[in-house]
């Protein structure tokens, strides 16, 4: 493979993995992903700018076939699916150095064991000039891990973000198409940014002095777009949350799907979006996608030996980890002869600051007078949502 040109000595290194279906051992890629490197050329100096997941450091090698000098590696991440190939560049390129922050530095001599004075450690704003060619340093912390920083080339005017505004989507095109990016960001932004909004909205403040042509991410295309792409980030990371019930359930025999279609039914009589998972079919992404902007989250769960049903603690869990915006939260679920299902999942979820709504939980198949008490719960939840944002909005 060739480097595809992005801008004048900016090219694209992009392993893209097409096949791969999971992340992390957890994370469906129901479009695979790819593992951006950048080579950035100047007058006395090249760059290239991370690398690639070991599992594909032969390809990011074979786009390296022709380079003769690689005079600084920058790592902005030390998760290994862009760093994991550094030792390999640093034999191939013996007199490269690893330009970084000290918090990088130290996770790179502790994960993959990289010598010390293989190092240049650089501060936020600093700057290294490759002849023609400046580098600005920008620490982004936390935008998942906490040594996390992109790069801005100056004269090109291009963002290499790293993580942020990545998208696990592997593809031909080396430009983002907006309706084709869309989801795979949001996807992504909820997966492993979604707890860390408030960090996400300050690196928002951050950049917004920068004058951005191109955003160069770690995972998936390179977008032409930045405005759109830093507005639909804004939007998932700082906007309230939406009129939009997300409804995650699971059945075993019928009286829980009973009472979830009653509330889906009710709710969207009155006006509220409803995204309505079944938890059956798990996908950790779009339950992850789902709660991006929802107002209220229900768990509708049957109650399996005195507890909740495993797969709603692990979407419970999941909500957990994810700290959405979500301002509701309840429970909806059947029982055979008892159990602890509601206070389970309550204790479940720390995380969210939402005020619960009652729960509405039924001895077997629902009767009419239970249905009711789903009516009021939607009645509820309808008149809490008169003060959010109304669906789609923004996105
Ligand atoms: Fe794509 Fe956090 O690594």
């Amino acid at each position: 493979m060739k480097p595809e040109k992005i801008t004048n000595d900016v090219y694209s290194l992009r392993v893209n993995h097409f096949n791969r279906r999971l992340f992390d051992s957890l994370i469906p890629l129901p479009e695979g992903t790819s593992y951006n490197a950048y080579l950035v050329k100047g007058s006395e100096k090249t760059a290239l700018l991370d690398s690639a997941d070991p599992e594909k450091a032969a390809a990011l090698f074979d786009y390296l076939k022709d380079e003769k000098k690689i005079d600084y590696v920058i790592a902005h991440h030390a998760e290994q699916d862009h760093s994991g190939s550094i030792p390999l560049v640093l034999e191939k390129y013996p007199a490269a150095k690893v330009v970084t922050n000290p918090k990088c530095k130290e996770f790179l001599m502790t994960h993959l064991h990289i010598q010390a004075d293989k190092f240049i450690e650089v501060k936020d704003g600093e700057t290294l000039s490759l002849g023609g060619k400046t580098l600005e340093f920008v620490y982004l912390p936390w935008v998942h891990w906490p040594e996390t920083m992109g790069t801005y080339l100056r004269e090109e005017k291009v963002l290499f973000s790293c993580d942020f505004f990545g998208s696990h989507l592997a593809t031909s095109a080396l430009f983002s198409e907006e309706h084709v990016v869309y989801e795979p960001m949001k996807r992504y932004f909820a997966e492993i940014m979604m707890p860390f909004r408030s960090n996400i909205k300050s690196h928002l403040e951050k950049l917004a002095k920068y004058d951005i042509k191109f955003i160069a991410p770690s995972h998936g295309p390179v977008h032409g777009t930045p405005k759109f792409v830093m507005e639909i980030y804004r939007e998932w990371a700082v906007s309230e949350p939406h009129n939009k019930a997300v409804v995650a359930y699971i059945s075993m025999h019928g009286s829980t799907y009973m009472l979830v279609n009653r509330l889906v039914s009710r709710l969207q009589e009155r006006g509220v979006c409803v995204e309505k998972l079944n938890l059956d079919q798990f996908d950790e992404g779009r339950v992850a996608m789902s709660l991006v902007d929802a107002a209220t989250i229900v768990i509708g769960t049957p109650t399996v030996l005195t507890g909740p049903h495993p797969k709603a603690v692990y979407a419970a869990h999941l909500a957990n980890l994810l700290r959405p915006k979500a301002k509701y939260v309840s429970v909806i679920g059947s029982y055979g002869w008892g159990g602890r299902a509601v206070e389970t999942i309550a204790g479940l979820i720390p995380n969210l600051k939402a005020e619960v709504l009652k729960p509405v939980m039924v001895k077997g198949m629902p009767t009419e007078a239970d249905l009711k008490l789903v009516d009021e719960l939607a009645d509820t939840i309808a008149e809490k949502h008169k003060t959010t944002v109304p669906c789609g909005a923004g996105a």
